[in-house]
């Protein structure tokens, strides 16, 4: 674990823009509903005959994965392309122990190289906030997902394939359904839409694999599937974190399956329009049946389309805070 500040004090500008992204909580609902805003646009651009901006035109992204991931890692990689960046993926395997030395290690090799963005995935909590504490200051980092502690723009992209379906956010009801414990996904989107000011949050899961005092995040708590998906408008599936799982967590898959599996039968207990999503990787039959992943209610692949436009949002949005801190640091300096 890295040691964590206030997230704020360092991922804003001074006047409020945005300049790393590295969790929801915290962040104000305008600058939220300004990502989703921009990203729309870019969901349209996504479907014509040229792709592309040229609003990194110039920079250099790496994406430093220092976990395993496909669409994450390839998401971030065509967003940064589609705004014109070059782009450098590193896939980096440490071991566990000498994590802190080898991140410093890298970073400087990589600044070095004049790097203008990290997009970080890794497996320690706090690393994202940790790397943009030691950057130079032209830099910007994205996180891409840091142990269970958040993956901003996994909920963004879950936020704007909900905004997408149902529009407006309030009257809502959303239940996350399974492993809550080890899911940074669950958190960033609990704190996200906690902001955007949906009618109620719900988590469905067993009690082992639920966090202690989840409660104080704002959300209901529900055991069982029967009461929890009762009426509500979206549902959000997580993955089994087998890797996360230090002891038996769980009886067995198939228990987990019997009980918390999303099937048509326990589809039915939510509303007749209610919606599906599911971050991915899914396990079929172990969270979710096929018919209902590949069923008419399912935007499961409607989030991996729509996390291309919010990375490229969170990514031209963090460039432009970088360049206009910047030049409130050189207007200060040269007045000085
Ligand atoms: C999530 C992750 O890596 O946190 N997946 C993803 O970003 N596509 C969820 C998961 O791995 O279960």
């Amino acid at each position: 674990m890295f040691e964590a500040n206030d997230p704020n004090s360092i991922q804003l500008t001074a006047d409020g823009q945005l300049r790393h992204f590295l969790t929801t909580e915290g962040l104000p609902r305008e600058l939220l509903i300004e990502i989703l805003d921009t990203a729309d646009s870019f969901v349209d651009m996504g479907e014509q005959q040229v792709k592309k901006v040229p609003l990194l035109r110039g920079k250099t992204v790496a994406n430093l994965f220092f976990e395993n991931s496909t669409r994450t890692l390839s998401t971030f990689e065509l967003a940064a392309k589609r705004l014109s960046a070059d782009v450098l993926n590193l896939n980096i395997n440490t071991s566990s122990t000498k994590k802190g030395e080898t991140l410093k290690d890298t970073l400087m090799t990589l600044q070095a190289m004049h790097s203008d963005m990290f997009v970080v995935r890794h497996a320690d909590s706090g690393a994202a906030h940790f790397i943009a504490q030691h950057v130079t200051p032209n830099v910007a980092v994205i996180n891409a997902g840091d142990g269970r502690h958040a993956h901003p723009t996994q909920a963004m992209l879950d936020m704007l394939t909900i905004r997408r379906h149902k529009g407006e956010f309030a009257p809502l009801k959303v239940a996350i359904v399974g492993d809550i414990l080890h899911s940074r996904v669950a958190r960033s989107q609990i704190h996200a839409l906690r902001t955007l000011g949906v009618h109620e949050i719900r988590v469905i899961a067993p009690k082992t694999l639920l966090p202690r005092h989840i409660e104080a995040l704002g959300v209901k708590v529900y055991t069982e599937m029967a009461s929890g998906l009762r009426d509500v408008d979206v549902i959000m599936m997580l993955r089994l974190q087998k890797e996360r799982m230090q002891s038996a967590l769980l009886p067995s898959e198939a228990e987990f399956y019997k009980l918390y599996g999303l099937n048509r039968d326990k589809l039915a207990y939510a509303k007749p329009d209610a919606v599906v999503m599911h971050p991915g990787p899914i396990n079929r039959g172990v969270e979710i049946e096929s018919e209902v992943a590949d069923g008419p209610r399912s935007l499961i692949l409607d989030q991996v389309t729509n996390g291309i436009a919010v990375r490229m949002a969170v990514m031209s949005k963090a460039m432009s805070g970088q360049l206009s801190q910047r030049a409130a640091t050189d207007n200060a300096s040269r007045e000085a």
